[in-house]
């Protein structure tokens, strides 16, 4: 029987790759002020995957974390946003599946819309949630963030996965039938097939991502969604920290209330923790802010959080949730700062080295459907081996996939 009562995110978690370019290392050699990063765009560090990680890598070690808690029998659907696709046809979602032994009887597929491809994920997986209380949908959100090397994007860099198991009666966020949407067609930025990195006109985003957070506000108020006083912080898409003080301080503007930086940097802190050491995540970014917030020390039983969804080109959503009583008694905050600090620290040679290797087409591979074999480059659970027949080929290192199939 389909149902109205909550629906929303039981568990959360996020895993980022396995090496770190600190921002310190990055201004030693662009000769930029370590503070116009540090402050001015608001980063510290940024993660960089090692040769045998990816999407796929990073989001099955998040996925398989959920799974070890709440098992697989209730999951029916897996949606994996991303806009790192790593093929035109199958979907990333597949490889996850896979590698984590999860049983036939699922749909699995991918999205895109820029950074917004996840928030699609979770609404998508609540409507299936409502339909039939009785299943979950696992959302995992992945990607890479790759700029030019010397372009001004380059020091917003990053790379993370967050999975969420969506569920009725959920034990953290339930999730706000109402929303607001905004879209709009223009070339802030965008991947051409043929490209690795992103192309980006930095300004013209930073004004796209107002005018859609207005947009979206507007939508979302003007269809009942709750006043900027009853929310106790909003979750924003952070490309870098910074970004969401401009959009706080934009969203207080509309909503006529007054607040001075510090104001709202203090209501922004707990929200910014994990995306300042990780960089841009894109699709899981969001959620990154959400685990941060939930991990703070704050008091959030019973608060209502606003979240701000952006995907460049460009789609947004504004949205809202309640925190649910008894929610830290879920929260993973252990295993976060162990996915943060156990990354390798590299060298800006190193980093530059891995950067080229992501060109299109990547020399280093063959295009033939030959063999070829990647290095172990990290200590994960799961990596990309390499290529065989064109094929790329993921293995489960230790310990062996959770659920083999028979
Ligand atoms: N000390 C302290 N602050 C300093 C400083 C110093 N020494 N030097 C500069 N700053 C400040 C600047 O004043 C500026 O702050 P304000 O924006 O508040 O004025 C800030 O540091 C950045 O400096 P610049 O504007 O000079 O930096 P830039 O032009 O080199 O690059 C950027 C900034 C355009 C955001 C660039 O990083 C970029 O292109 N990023 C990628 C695009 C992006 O992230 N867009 C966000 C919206 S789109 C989106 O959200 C989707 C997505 O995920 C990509």
């Amino acid at each position: 029987m389909p149902t109205d009562g909550p629906v929303g995110i039981h568990d959360l978690t996020f895993r980022t790759a396995g090496l770190v370019l600190p921002h310190t290392e990055l201004a030693r050699h662009t000769g930029a002020c370590v503070t116009k990063y540090h402050q001015g765009i608001g980063q510290q560090a940024m993660s960089i995957p090692a040769t045998d990680e990816d999407i796929v890598t990073m989001a099955a070690e998040a996925a398989a974390a959920l799974m070890e808690r709440h098992g697989a029998d209730r999951l029916r659907t897996l949606l994996f946003a991303t806009e790192t696709g790593i093929d035109q046809s199958k979907a990333a979602g597949v490889y996850v599946h896979q590698l984590l032994g999860l049983g036939p009887h699922m749909r699995v597929v991918e999205l895109k819309q820029a950074c917004y491809g996840a928030t699609a994920a979770l609404q998508l997986a609540t409507a299936l949630v409502r339909r039939d209380p009785g299943q979950h949908v696992l959302v995992l959100a992945s990607d890479v963030a790759r700029y030019d090397l010397d372009s001004p994007g380059e020091a917003t860099q990053g790379a993370a996965a967050a999975a969420m198991l969506i569920a009725a009666d959920p034990a953290l966020v339930t999730i706000h039938p109402t929303s607001g949407l905004y879209t709009h067609d223009v070339m802030d930025f965008w991947r051409p097939n043929y490209r690795a990195t992103a192309l980006v006109d930095g300004k013209k985003s930073l004004a796209a991502y107002l005018q859609a957070l207005r947009g979206a506000w507007r939508d979302y108020r003007h269809r009942g969604g709750l006043d900027v006083a009853q929310l106790h912080t909003v979750c924003y898409h952070q490309p870098f920290t910074r970004m969401a003080h401009k959009a706080h301080a934009q969203l207080l503007q509309e909503a006529e209330v007054p607040a001075t930086a510090a104001e709202i940097a203090r209501a922004l802190a707990p929200t910014t923790s994990y995306n300042e050491l990780v960089g841009n995540s894109y699709t899981a970014s969001l959620y990154l802010a959400l685990a941060a917030l939930l991990d703070s020390d704050q008091q959030l039983d019973g608060r209502s959080v606003g979240f701000f969804s952006y995907g460049s080109g460009s789609v947004a959503e504004f949205f809202s949730g309640t925190v649910r009583t008894g929610y830290r008694h879920l929260l993973r905050t252990e295993e976060h700062l162990e996915a943060v600090q156990r990354r390798y620290p590299i060298d800006y040679d190193t980093y530059r080295r891995l950067h080229r290797m992501h060109r299109l087409p990547r020399q280093e591979l063959p295009v033939n459907g030959a063999q070829h074999d990647l290095p172990h480059g990290v200590s994960g659970r799961y990596r990309l081996a390499g290529f065989h027949e064109h094929q790329r080929i993921y293995e489960c290192v230790s310990p062996p996939p959770l659920f083999p199939q028979p």
